[in-house]
């Protein structure tokens, strides 16, 4: 770790944190420069994601750790044990993919790392370093807004979308429908009024005494669920509108599993089949609202992203729902559906090609409602 590490003993001797004039050394390069080489770093939760973007080459290079091993036993992320495994892995992960990409530290235009929403700990961990890096290098820095990068995430296939479309957003912590006229024109349409979807995919799977995060385990067991043994409830899907409410499907899981160990016991043909019955009810709800935001729109492209769209169901659901419309769905590859640095660095990557830069002052977001992002071509900090 000499590189990384050389440097950032250096930037840590000439300048502190809040250096009368830092934002002022942080232009190596003239901001114009159409070419730029972005490390991405995303710490918002518990993956440590760092990845290299060329703005004309494209992805060089990504790497992620995930915590899932750390937190298992807890049953859920805890906050202080995922800003001190990210204080561990990001240095390492960024010789890792200097290394996958033949690049040296010195080749590198600027750094973007997630500023929120997000645990503050774990946040405060990808600012600090990210800032302290890009002080080191002279080059310019931007905190990113997480659901930015989750939204723009489709971008880095070959086949992407074009603006305008409408973006549902489907995480852990967030369950959104977007209209999205260009980088930073976002309208919120529609959002959960209580857990997002992938929060209900994590409580149902603790109901059935699966691992967290249970999405990929409901998903699994889903697939050898009947799918006629137990109606579900597809909530709100009768209420005009666009927005979303899982925590009645909670209880009514709830209320299955019990009903079947009151039966004997929760068997696991019984958890196969709550979890498709519960995969199946999600499912119908977003596919529902999706239509109705694009109609409402009067848009034929929806853009789907976040932890819950590598959801197999879903993308099969919509592909089949949209097609009947004349619609298309796009979503990023499974790898970056959930949480990574490539969808931060390529956010970043457009807003510091556009000239957005951190000032001196920028504090991580832990909340942060992505209509306050400015447009692409509103430079504020620049
Ligand atoms: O975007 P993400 O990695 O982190 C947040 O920003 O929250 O999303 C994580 C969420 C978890 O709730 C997880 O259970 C869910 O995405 N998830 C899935 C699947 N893979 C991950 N939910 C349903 N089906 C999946 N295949
Ligand atoms: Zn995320």
């Amino acid at each position: 770790a000499k590189g990384v590490l050389g440097a950032k003993s250096v930037i840590c001797g000439h300048y502190g944190w809040f250096a009368p004039g830092a934002a002022s050394i942080m232009r190596r390069r003239p901001k114009w420069n159409p070419k730029m080489l972005i490390l991405g770093l995303e710490t918002s939760c518990d993956e440590t994601g760092v990845a290299l973007y060329d703005t004309e080459r494209g992805l060089l290079a990504h790497a992620l750790f995930s915590q899932v091993d750390i937190h298992v036993e807890y049953g859920g992320v805890v906050p202080e044990l995922a800003s001190r495994d990210h204080v561990r892995k990001t240095l390492p992960l960024i010789e890792e993919v200097l290394a996958e990409a033949g690049c040296l530290a010195a080749d590198i235009d600027g750094v973007a790392y997630t500023a929120g929403p997000g645990l503050v700990g774990a946040l405060m961990v990808g600012t600090t370093l990210a800032r302290a890096l890009a002080w080191g290098w002279g080059v310019p820095v931007l905190g990113v807004h997480h659901m930015e990068g989750h939204l723009l995430a489709p971008m880095l296939e070959d086949e992407h979308p074009e603006f305008p479309f409408v973006a549902l957003l489907v995480s852990g912590g967030h369950t959104q429908l977007v209209r999205v006229d260009g980088i930073g024109e976002y309208r919120l349409l529609g959002e959960s009024l209580d857990d997002a979807a992938g929060e209900a995919f994590d409580k149902a799977a603790k109901m059935l005494g699966l691992p967290y995060p249970g999405g990929p385990h409901i998903a699994r067991l889903a697939q050898q669920g009947d799918s006629t043994r137990f109606d579900f409830p597809r909530p709100m899907v009768n209420r005009p509108g666009l927005d979303f409410s899982f925590s009645g499907l909670k209880t009514f899981t709830l209320n299955t599993v019990q009903a079947c160990r009151d039966a004997g016991e929760l068997t696991e043909q019984d958890k196969c089949d709550i979890a498709r019955a519960f995969e199946d009810a999600v499912v119908a709800t977003l596919v529902i609202k999706c239509r109705r935001a694009l109609q409402q729109q009067g848009l034929k492209t929806l853009v789907i992203a976040g932890g819950v769209s590598a959801n197999v169901n879903l993308r099969s659901a919509l592909d089949k729902a949209l097609a009947k419309e004349g619609a298309k769905v796009f979503y990023p590859a499974p790898l970056f559906c959930t949480d990574n640095g490539a969808m931060i660095a390529y956010a970043g990557a457009q807003r510091l090609l556009a000239g957005q830069v951190d000032d001196a002052g920028t504090r991580v977001r832990p909340r942060w409602p992505m209509e306050e992002l400015p447009p692409l071509h509103k430079a504020v900090h620049g």
